[in-house]
Order: C-alpha cells, then sequence, then structure tokens
C-alpha cells in the first residue's frame, strides 16, 4: 500500500478506541486476575503498576512514534527508519509471538463463546461451585467442543479482517468499553457483598511483601506486556494508522489507565467471591470461568447479566484478536505483497494448527510437553515473558539510542503542535529505565543475576 492508500483513524477517539481495544481484552478478566492469584496477590499488584507506568507506558509511546514515522507494518517500519540495518527483525518477531499469542488466545476466546451458550441456556443456577467447576472440566477436557469453538473464533476474527479494521472496531469498542465497566462494577458490588468477602478484598489489597520472588516479579511484568499489548509490535502497526493530528501522549495515558482500571476492577470482582466460595485463588487459567457463574448465580437478573457479560468479554477478546492477526497480515500484504484475502486466510490457518495445539493440551496430549510445559502454557509463557519484553527492550533502546532525538521531538509533539515538556523525562526512560529494567528482570530470572529469590 502506498502512504497515499493507508486507511487512518478517523477521529481521536477513533485511534483510542483501536488502541484500547487491542489493550482490553482476556488479559484483563482472565489472564490478570488468574496471575495475581498464582503470584500473591497485592503484591503482585504493586509490581505491575510500577511496570504499567515505567516500562509499558514509555514503550507504548515508543511503538506510536515508529510505527507513525515510519508509516508501514512493524517489518516495514523498521526498514524505513533504519535501512539497510538489522533492526527489522525486532519486527519478524513480533509476527511469530502475534502467532503463537493467537494460539492459546483464540482457545480461551472460544471458552467465552461456550459460556455464552451456557448463559443463554441457564445453565449456572442452582449449581455449587463444585459442580460448576466440574462443568467446565468436562467441557475443557473435551477434545472437540474447545476446538469447534477456537475455529469458530478464529473464523470471525478473519472475517473482520478481511472486511478492513477501522470501522468495526471503533464502533464496537465505542459501545463494549462504558458497557463492560457498567457490568463489571456491577458484579464488583455482588462479589463485596457476599459473606466472608472481606479476605479478598485483603488478597487484594494488602500486601504481603515476602511474597515477593523473582519469578512472581517476572510474572508482572510479562503481564504489563501482555495487557498493554506490547513488545510485539501492534501498536507500532497501528501507530502507522494515527494521523498525524493525533496528540500521542494523550492516547497512551488514555489507553495504560484504562486498560489498568479494567484489570483491577476484574479483579474486584472475581477475588471477593473466590473466597466468599473457598475456591483457590491460585486455580490457574480456569479461575474466573469457574468463580463469575457463581456469582452471576447469586445475583438478582443473574441471567441477563451473564449473558450480557460472556458476549461482551467475547466482543473485547475479538478486537485484540484483530489487533493481533493485523500485525501478521499487514506484514504479508506490504513485505510479501500478498493480497489481503490470501494473508488473512493464511494466517487463520496457521493460527488455527497453533490453537489446536493448544485446545489439546487440556486432553489427548496434555502429557505432551516442551521445556516441562504443555503447549498452551509455553506459548502464553515464551510471549509474556521472554519475547515480548525482548521486544520491549529492544523497541526502546531503537526509540532512545538509534533514533534521532530531533525526529522523536518531532513526531511526539507532532511537528511542533503539541507541547513536549515530558520529552526529557520521556527519553531518559527509554534510554535507561526501560531498558535496564526489562534486563536485570530477565537477568534476574536466569540466575545470572540477584536481586530477589
Ligand atoms: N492486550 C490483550 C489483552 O489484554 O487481552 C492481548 C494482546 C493483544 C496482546 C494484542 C498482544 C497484542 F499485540
Amino acid at each position: 500500500m502506498s502512504k497515499e492508500q493507508r486507511i487512518n483513524f478517523s477521529s481521536k477517539l477513533a485511534v483510542i478506541a483501536a488502541a484500547a481495544g487491542s489493550a482490553v481484552g482476556l488479559g484483563n478478566f482472565w489472564r490478570f486476575p488468574y496471575e495475581l492469584g498464582q503470584n500473591g496477590g497485592a503484591a503482585f499488584l504493586i509490581i505491575y503498576l510500577i511496570f504499567v507506568f515505567l516500562i509499558g507506558m514509555p514503550i507504548m509511546m515508543s511503538e506510536f512514534v515508529i510505527g507513525r514515522m515510519g508509516q508501514k507494518n512493524t517489518v516495514g517500519s523498521f526498514k524505513q527508519l533504519a535501512p539497510k540495518r538489522e533492526w527489522w527483525l525486532i519486527g519478524l518477531m513480533g509476527v511469530v509471538t502475534s502467532f503463537l499469542i493467537m494460539g492459546f488466545y483464540s482457545v480461551v476466546a472460544g471458552w467465552t463463546m461456550e459460556y455464552i451458550y451456557q448463559a443463554i441456556t441457564n445453565q449456572f443456577v442452582n449449581k455449587d461451585t463444585a459442580t460448576l467447576t466440574q462443568v467446565f472440566v468436562d467441557f475443557n477436557t473435551g477434545t472437540w467442543r474447545p476446538i469447534l469453538w477456537m475455529i469458530a473464533f478464529v473464523a470471525i476474527s478473519a472475517v473482520i479482517i478481511i472486511l478492513g479494521v477501522k470501522d468495526g472496531i471503533e464502533k464496537s469498542t465505542k459501545v463494549m468499553m462504558p458497557l463492560l465497566v457498567v457490568i463489571i462494577i456491577a458484579l464488583g458490588i455482588r462479589s463485596i457483598t457476599l459473606p466472608g468477602a472481606l479476605d479478598g478484598l485483603k488478597f487484594l489489597f494488602h500486601p504481603d511483601f515476602s511474597k515477593i520472588t523473582s519469578s512472581v516479579i517476572l510474572s508482572a511484568m510479562g503481564q504489563a506486556f501482555f495487557s498493554l499489548s506490547l513488545g510485539m509490535g501492534c501498536m507500532i502497526t497501528y501507530g502507522s494508522y494515527i494521523s498525524k493530528k493525533n496528540h500521542l501522549s494523550h492516547t497512551v495515558v488514555e489507553v495504560s489507565l484504562m486498560d489498568t482500571t479494567i484489570a483491577v476492577l476484574a479483579s474486584i470482582a472475581i477475588f471477593p467471591a473466590v473466597f466468599s466460595l473457598g475456591i483457590n485463588p491460585g486455580y490457574g487459567p480456569e479461575l474466573v470461568f469457574i468463580t463469575l457463574p457463581n456469582v452471576f448465580a447469586q445475583m438478582p437478573g443473574g441471567y441477563i447479566w451473564s449473558i450480557l457479560f460472556f458476549i461482551l468479554l467475547f466482543v473485547a477478546a475479538l478486537t485484540s484478536a484483530i489487533s493481533l492477526m493485523e500485525v501478521i497480515v499487514a506484514y504479508l500484504v506490504e513485505e510479501k505483497k500478498f493480497k489481503r484475502f490470501s494473508a488473512t486466510m493464511l494466517t487463520t490457518l496457521v493460527i488455527i494448527l497453533f490453537g489446536v495445539m493448544s485446545a489439546l493440551s487440556f486432553s489427548s496430549w496434555s502429557d505432551v510437553k516442551l521445556f516441562g510445559m504443555n503447549f498452551f502454557d509455553l506459548f502464553d509463557n515464551i510471549t509474556s515473558k521472554v519475547f515480548m519484553p525482548l521486544g520491549g527492550l529492544l523497541i526502546s533502546v531503537f526509540t532512545g539510542w538509534f533514533l534521532s532525538k530531533e525526529s522523536v521531538k518531532k513526531e511526539i509533539s507532532s511537528h511542533g503542535k503539541f507541547p513536549t515538556n515530558y520529552y526529557n523525562a520521556f527519553i531518559f526512560l527509554v534510554r535507561y529505565v526501560t531498558p535496564i529494567g526489562i534486563l536485570l528482570v530477565l537477568l534476574n530470572q536466569l540466575g545470572l543475576f540477584k536481586l530477589f529469590n
């Protein structure tokens, strides 16, 4: 696509809607609570927030800068800004990461579709926690159903990708976000008023710093990357669609705050209920799907709330999945000269292959392990704890050290249109704080450096 042909997001709100649509997804409602539950609660939350502000926001800004300056997909943007250098490999790693994330993301998105079905057919009422847990396990260990839902989800994402990104995402996000916030607050109120809910709030907000270990820190960092869609070229790709009139720093702040608030609200809806119902907070990926049906069953109007919630969760997953697929499709179209249709078809097929591998991790392939993990956990862990932080590190080095200061300043100020009084702080963060911070966390985990056990 030539520059003139590239679509732009139509308005300021559209940019925020698209970026927030990418950021807000299963990461907030599904992954954040289960990671927090497995990593000690409040202490994890605090470390997570530090990563969002010190590492997440500067990297999101860097990605927007690279994308909007480069005006291309994630590989093309690096080639444009650093011709004859190897920086484009960061973009390629992002494309690979997108495939791997979609491999497990589409499986969990398939679970949300199953739960829309269960909500509509009123299957949560009069069931206790043990039964609801068994319902989930039966569904997930059955071979075909999770695979079929996963394929349905990828197919729906593919259709939207083929039709073009802009309109659908913009409209659905504008309706979805406010509704999601309303539902999650209603859920939170019900959850906090359950008997014994206080323990859940304590778990969430009263930190026990002795729980902090190197793997808790790595998990919190990985979750920040995952939740904000960073380190793999997604915000570079979307950045290339942002018009020069947009004030990048506002978008960064708004999207990050929205994403973080929604993750915290989701946890307030989940943990009081988890403790009230006697569910183990460290249960793992199933946590949300076991806990929330319980809360719905005890809510006035629970039938309607549950349907609405799972539909919205599905839409949130969809807008994130689309941003992931767009990374790959934009690359194939612009760099490899594919037609948008065939690029999407190829992408879809590969994702379904990874999706089947992930879905089977809960049934017939549960014993198939690589590095001690089944495929589902492997795709999840290797992306958020290795590829995305590594991508983020390199992206910040590229922005802080390789791009000229003047050109970065010009970009973030939209050629002098907006004030840039935060500019020095930004450069300091991407030059030193972000790369060194990520490096320390990774080295610490590898045992090459000891800050925490
Ligand atoms: N941020 C999304 C979520 O929290 O569900 C997941 C995601 C989307 C990760 C896009 C990475 C990405 F590029």
